[in-house]
């Protein structure tokens, strides 16, 4: 059976998970991040290649000082401690978003991140930080434009040829899931996302596990992906 190449999962349900049992919503991110890190390792042993996960977007920057603050602090720590446990299994990770208006420190530990883990080649997390699909995608035009200032020529220029503009030229996403319960996308990877099969689930990310994971992989399995086509072997 095929493993999606390109897993991408919006880790929502942090908050209300700690909410239901009388915690303070750090509590949440926290155990959040604890499962990241089992479900990166797990996405890479079952062969998926790269896994996006939305970890901050750049509306998350309305919520309360403390809880920006905590999630910026969370994400230092993180790329500073288990980080090395992700290098060691071979996996190289990458930071997508804005850097221009997030702390200094922040963005150090993304940079180190990223230099220690470059020449890894199993498989790839792409964390997207201070990040927004739509954001994305105008980064890209300005650096095109900039290319066609300097004598580009776009004749040609084909939907696979804009992803060398994105923040990182990652392929395009085939499972998309949302952990808790909300059925949107709330400005993810609105580029690569275009054929993507989604995957909606009620459970709360920090309560997301390996056998949640393959159940998602296995809906994935069984999904009749037609790219606009026909597919002649499962149509009668
Ligand atoms: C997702 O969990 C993590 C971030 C957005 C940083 P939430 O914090 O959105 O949790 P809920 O949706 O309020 O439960
Ligand atoms: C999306 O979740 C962002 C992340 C998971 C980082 P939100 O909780 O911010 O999305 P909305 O507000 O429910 O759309
Ligand atoms: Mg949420």
């Amino acid at each position: 059976m095929d493993v999606p190449n390109h897993v991408a999962i919006i880790m929502d349900g942090n908050g209300r998970w700690a909410q239901k049992q009388g915690l303070k919503r750090s509590a949440g991110h926290l155990e959040g991040s604890k499962t990241l890190e089992k479900i990166a390792i797990h996405a890479k042993k079952m062969g998926v290649k790269v896994l996006s996960v939305y970890a901050f977007s750049t509306d998350n920057f309305k919520r309360d000082k403390e809880e920006v603050d905590y999630l910026m602090d969370l994400i230092i720590k993180y790329f500073n401690t288990k980080f090395d446990k992700l290098a060691k299994n071979g996996i190289k990770v990458v930071v997508s978003g804005r850097r221009n208006n997030i702390r200094e420190d922040v963005k150090q530990a993304i940079e180190t991140v990223e230099e220690k883990t470059k020449d890894n080649k199993e498989a790839i997390l792409n964390i997207c930080f201070n990040y927004g699909g739509q954001e994305e995608i105008i980064d890209g035009a300005i650096r095109l434009a900039q290319d066609l200032n300097k004598g580009l020529k776009i004749d040609n220029f084909k939907r696979e040829d804009f992803y060398k503009y994105l923040y990182h030229d990652l392929p395009p996403i085939d499972l998309l899931i949302r952990t808790g319960g909300e059925y949107r996308v709330s400005n993810f990877m609105l580029y690569q996302m275009s054929y993507s099969e989604f995957y909606f689930t009620n459970t709360y990310f920090p309560d997301f596990d390996k056998s949640e994971f393959n159940k998602a992989i296995f809906t994935f399995q069984n999904r009749d992906r037609r790219f606009g086509g026909i597919n002649d072997k499962k149509s009668s």
